[in-house]
């Protein structure tokens, strides 16, 4: 059963704001939206920051890994001026300032895990531990839709986590459904899969559904798309294209 909302704002504020930034959280805001996708990862002093790519050049200035740096020196440098001037002074978020920020604002999380090559456990045991400890209230009071929703297409990460924080909700990502998927999503124990809206087809969304897991896809972009999909029994979606989503899904 999905418990969660049936639109999220993917990577905070999709493509109409800097990817993963509080810009990108004020956006999915201001659109509508009250629950937001973000893909988190560790700095070298194993403090879990806000970002997509495990490596600087693309949405922040600079060379070298995201591991190469501790967060206290990836808060402070610029992962909005790429996107427009307008943005410039955003800075990497810790993950704890995202939820912070998510749930002063009433904002529900789907925490991605994504590791750097070589730190799927760590990142794993590091994310959910945190989200625990953020979540405490929440799970004491058992409270499960304000609970984030971990995810990960590493599935040493999502071991890891429900190691660690077995009371914690977890999904696993597979950019295609392929045979032996249920049996890695029950080893996984997973309540939901998560899926590329691309390559996805209407059996395999009855199948996702009739084995009792909720279905997510990645990232519908136009209202045709989100309305076939939700057809086939797909519980939710998340979208680059917050203004073109209509609100029946939000
Ligand atoms: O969590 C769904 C989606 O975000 C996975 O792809 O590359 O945008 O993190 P990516
Ligand atoms: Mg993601």
């Amino acid at each position: 059963m999905w418990i969660y909302p049936d639109c999220v704002a993917h990577r905070g504020g999709g493509k109409l704001a800097p990817e993963n930034t509080i810009a990108g959280l004020r956006c999915a805001l201001a659109h509508g939206y009250r629950a937001v996708e973000f893909d988190v990862m560790l700095a070298r002093d194993g403090v879990p920051v806000v970002m997509h790519d495990p490596y600087l050049g693309r949405t922040v200035a600079g060379t070298g890994n995201v591991f190469d740096y501790d967060a206290a020196e990836l808060v402070t440098m610029d992962a909005g001026r790429w996107f427009g001037a307008q943005f410039a002074g955003e800075t990497v978020p810790l993950f704890s300032q995202f939820v912070e920020f998510c749930k002063a604002n009433a904002i529900w999380m789907n925490v991605e895990i994504k590791p750097a090559p070589g730190f799927e456990e760590a990142t794993g045991t590091v994310v959910a531990g945190l989200t625990r400890a953020l979540f405490g209230l929440e799970i004491a009071q058992d409270d499960p839709a304000r609970v984030p929703l971990l995810s990960s297409f590493s599935t040493a990460a999502l071991g890891a986590a429900r190691a660690a924080a077995p009371d914690l909700p977890r999904a696993l990502l597979l950019e295609r459904i392929a045979p032996g998927w249920e049996a890695q999503a029950r080893a996984l124990d997973v309540v939901a899969i998560h899926t590329s809206e691309r390559h996805l087809d209407a059996q395999q969304a009855r199948e996702v559904k009739a084995a009792g897991f909720g279905l997510f896809c990645y990232t519908v972009n136009d209202a045709a798309r989100a309305r076939t999909l939700r057809a086939w029994g797909v519980d939710s979606f998340c979208t680059d294209r917050l203004d073109l989503i209509p609100p029946d899904f939000r």
